[in-house]
C-alpha cells in the first residue's frame, strides 16, 4: 500500500488557473472523494498526479518517493478516465489483459491477473463478448478491471458512475468502495455528487476553482462546513445575513435587517461585525400557521417539492426565500401560512464572504 502527498500543485491554461495550489494528503489504502463543481480542476488533478498533464509547480509522492519526474507507466497508477473508451474490437478479456500484455508479463502471469479481475467484477461469464454486446454497468466494470489489471498502487476514478442509470449508480458505487478497500489499493475517486461523495469517501476533499476549500469526514463537511459554499453544496442551505451584535449564553446573536434577531452557533468574527448564518434545509422544521419564538420565520408556502420520502418546501417569508426539507407526512400545501424554525446549534455564522455572498456561492 502506498501513501499519496501533492503539494502546491499548480496548473494553468492560456486564461484559466485549473489547479492554484493544491495540498493533499491520502493515507495508504484511504478512499478519497474529490468532491467539486464542474470547472473546479479536478480532471486536471487527476491527470497531474497520473502523468497525463505536467504541472507548472508543486510536486507529488507516493510514500517518499517524489513522482512527478516519471513517465506516466513508472508511475504505478491505475487511470480510470472521465471519458474512457473499451477497445470495441477486442473481447472483454482481451481489454482487460491489455495493460499486462502492453507490459510484456508472462502469459501466466497474464492471465492469472486478467481471471482474478474478472471474478472481482463479476464478469468472468462475460470474457468472449465484445464490448458493445454489454450493458453500461458492465463496460463500466471492464473499464475497471483493465484499470486494475496492471497492479497499479494508486487508483484514480474520474467520475467513475457518471454514464450510469441512477439505480446502477447507487448499486456500483457501493462496489467500488468494497472493491478498492478488499484489493488495499489508495483511490482517489472524483464527482460532483454530493451525495455519491458522502456515502462512499472515507475522507472527503471539497474543491473550487483550483484550491482545496475544506478536506474531512462526509460527517465533518456535512456537520461542520468552513464556508458558506461547502454548507450550500453539500446538502443545500439558507443564509441569513446581519449584524453580529452579540455573544449569549455561548450563541452569537445576530441582528437581522428588520431588526429581528437570530442565533446560531459561536463564532471567531469579532462582535458588530457584518455576518452571515448559514442552516441546511435537512435541519430546518415547518410548522402549519404563526408560530412565535426563536429562529422562527413566517410566511407563505410558495413551492412545495415532492421527492419520495422528503418534500422541499419554499417559503417566503420577510427574510427572503427560505426552504426546508420536511418528510413528506409532514408537508404542508402551497399557499398555506407557515413558520419555519431551526436550533440555534445548526446555525453557523461566517464572515460575510468578500466577493459577497452570492459570488460565494457560485456553481461556476
Ligand atoms: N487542455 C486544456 N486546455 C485548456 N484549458 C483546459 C484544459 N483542460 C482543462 N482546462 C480548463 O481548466 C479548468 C479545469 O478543468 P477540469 O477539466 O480539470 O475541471 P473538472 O473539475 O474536471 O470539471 P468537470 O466536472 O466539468 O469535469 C477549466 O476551466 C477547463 O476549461
Ligand atoms: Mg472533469
Amino acid at each position: 500500500m502506498v501513501s499519496l502527498r501533492v503539494e502546491g500543485l499548480r496548473k494553468s491554461f492560456p486564461g484559466v488557473v485549473a489547479l492554484d495550489g493544491i495540498d493533499l494528503n491520502v493515507r495508504e489504502g484511504e478512499y478519497v472523494v474529490i468532491l467539486g463543481p464542474t470547472g473546479a480542476g479536478k480532471t486536471t488533478l487527476l491527470k497531474t498526479i497520473a502523468g497525463l498533464a505536467r504541472q507548472d509547480s508543486g510536486h507529488i509522492y507516493f510514500d517518499q518517493q517524489r513522482v512527478d519526474t516519471l513517465m506516466p507507466f513508472q508511475r504505478s497508477v491505475a487511470y480510470l478516465p472521465q471519458n474512457y473508451s473499451l477497445f470495441a474490437h477486442l473481447t472483454v478479456w482481451d481489454n482487460v489483459a491489455f495493460g499486462p500484455t502492453v507490459q510484456d508479463w508472462s502469459p501466466r502471469r497474464r492471465d492469472q491477473i486478467v481471471r482474478e479481475m474478472l471474478n472481482l467484477v463479476h464478469l468472468s461469464d462475460r470474457r468472449n463478448s465484445y464490448p458493445r454486446e454489454l450493458s453500461g454497468g458492465m463496460q463500466q466494470r471492464v473499464a475497471l478491471a483493465r484499470a486494475l489489471a496492471t497492479q497499479a498502487r494508486i487508483l484514480l476514478l474520474d467520475e467513475p458512475l457518471r454514464a450510469l442509470d441512477a439505480r446502477l449508480r447507487l448499486e456500483l458505487r457501493q462496489e467500488l468502495r468494497t472493491l478498492a478497500k478488499y484489493l488495499g489499493i489508495t483511490t482517489l475517486h472524483v464527482t460532483h455528487d454530493q451525495e455519491e461523495a458522502i456515502s462512499v469517501a472515507d475522507r472527503i476533499v471539497i474543491i473550487r476553482k483550483g484550491k482545496v476549500v475544506q478536506a474531512g469526514s462526509p460527517k465533518e463537511v456535512y456537520e461542520d462546513p468552513s464556508t458558506p459554499f461547502v454548507s450550500n453544496f453539500i446538502g443545500e442551505a439558507n443564509f441569513l445575513q446581519g449584524l453580529l451584535s452579540r455573544v449569549e449564553d455561548g450563541f452569537s446573536v445576530i441582528m437581522l435587517s428588520d431588526g429581528r434577531h437570530v442565533m446560531g452557533r459561536p463564532t471567531n468574527v469579532p462582535v458588530n461585525s457584518q455576518v452571515v448564518l448559514g442552516v441546511k434545509t435537512d435541519f430546518c422544521n415547518v410548522y402549519h400557521g404563526k408560530v412565535e419564538g426563536q429562529n422562527s420565520f413566517t410566511g407563505t408556502v410558495v413551492r412545495s417539492l415532492f421527492t419520495g420520502k422528503r418534500t422541499t418546501l419554499e417559503i417566503q417569508t420577510g427574510q427572503g426565500l427560505l426552504k426546508a426539507k420536511v418528510p413528506s407526512d409532514q408537508s404542508l400545501s402551497e399557499g398555506s401560512e407557515a413558520t419555519l424554525r431551526f436550533q440555534p446549534e445548526n446555525g453557523i455564522v461566517y464572515p460575510i464572504p468578500n466577493e459577497g455572498l452570492q459570488v460565494a456561492l457560485e456553481v461556476e
